[in-house]
């Protein structure tokens, strides 16, 4: 059956209508519904209780806030399998306090599943961070990326002073990792946890695209002083 919809959008006075409905016998992403049923098969074979045994609860001990870009798959590159990895990510691995939908996910991770380790993890080459470099960007992404504008100003002295703009661009993307592990290690609610003896510790880590090799940049904070 055929649902249809008429819905205001985010442009005021605009509406738009909508039809959801299945396609039968239509072989839209039937590719990846294979892959899928293939994978979940696999799991099983190999480990009867593979997804039994987190059907019911999960208790994750990490919480990775890291960027959208298809390169950077957070299970994977740590090798965690699901239920052990607890995972925000959005455009240039921001951690604004101003954000409903990150500090939710760090509500949640630091207050009821109680992770041990918050990992903030950027990549090299990242295209948010380098738009925030450009000009000529509008709309939310535009307003998403620029408290980046604000760490390039911070740091702008020694930015540069580093010629290759690869490199500079790289620098900027450790800065801006950096600046997020503070953004988290300020949080209400991970202060509060260390307050009452919570053991969590906030790292920051860089991801290389070119080998697949995270990199600690040791500025892990543990505790608030
Ligand atoms: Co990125």
């Amino acid at each position: 059956m055929p649902v249809l919809v008429t819905l205001d959008t985010n442009q005021p006075g605009e509406e738009v209508a909508l039809e959801m409905k299945a396609y039968p016998g239509s072989k839209m992403l039937d590719q990846l519904k294979a892959n899928n049923r293939a994978w979940a098969e696999g799991k099983v074979a190999d480990d009867t209780a593979f997804f039994s045994r987190h059907e019911n609860h999960q208790s994750p001990e990490y919480l990775w806030i890291g960027c959208s870009d298809s390169r950077v798959p957070a299970n994977e590159i740590v090798g965690l399998a699901p239920g052990e990895l607890f995972v925000h990510r959005n455009v240039a691995n921001q951690a604004p306090p101003s954000d409903i939908n990150y500090r939710s996910v760090l509500q949640y991770a630091v207050t009821e599943l109680k992770v041990k380790h918050i990992l903030v993890v950027g990549h090299y080459g990242c295209g948010g961070v380098a738009a925030s470099l450009q000009d000529g960007l509008s709309g939310p992404v535009d307003q998403w990326i620029d408290p980046i504008r604000e760490v390039y100003k911070q740091h702008r002295a020694d930015l540069d002073k580093v010629e290759d703009e690869k490199e500079r661009l790289n620098r900027l993307c450790e800065l801006n990792v950096m600046r997020q592990v503070q953004n988290v290690a300020s949080d209400k609610y991970v202060r509060d946890a260390w307050e009452h003896g919570q053991e969590i510790n906030v790292h920051g880590w860089v991801y290389n695209l070119g080998d697949g090799l995270v990199t600690d940049l040791d500025v892990t904070v543990s505790h608030s002083s």
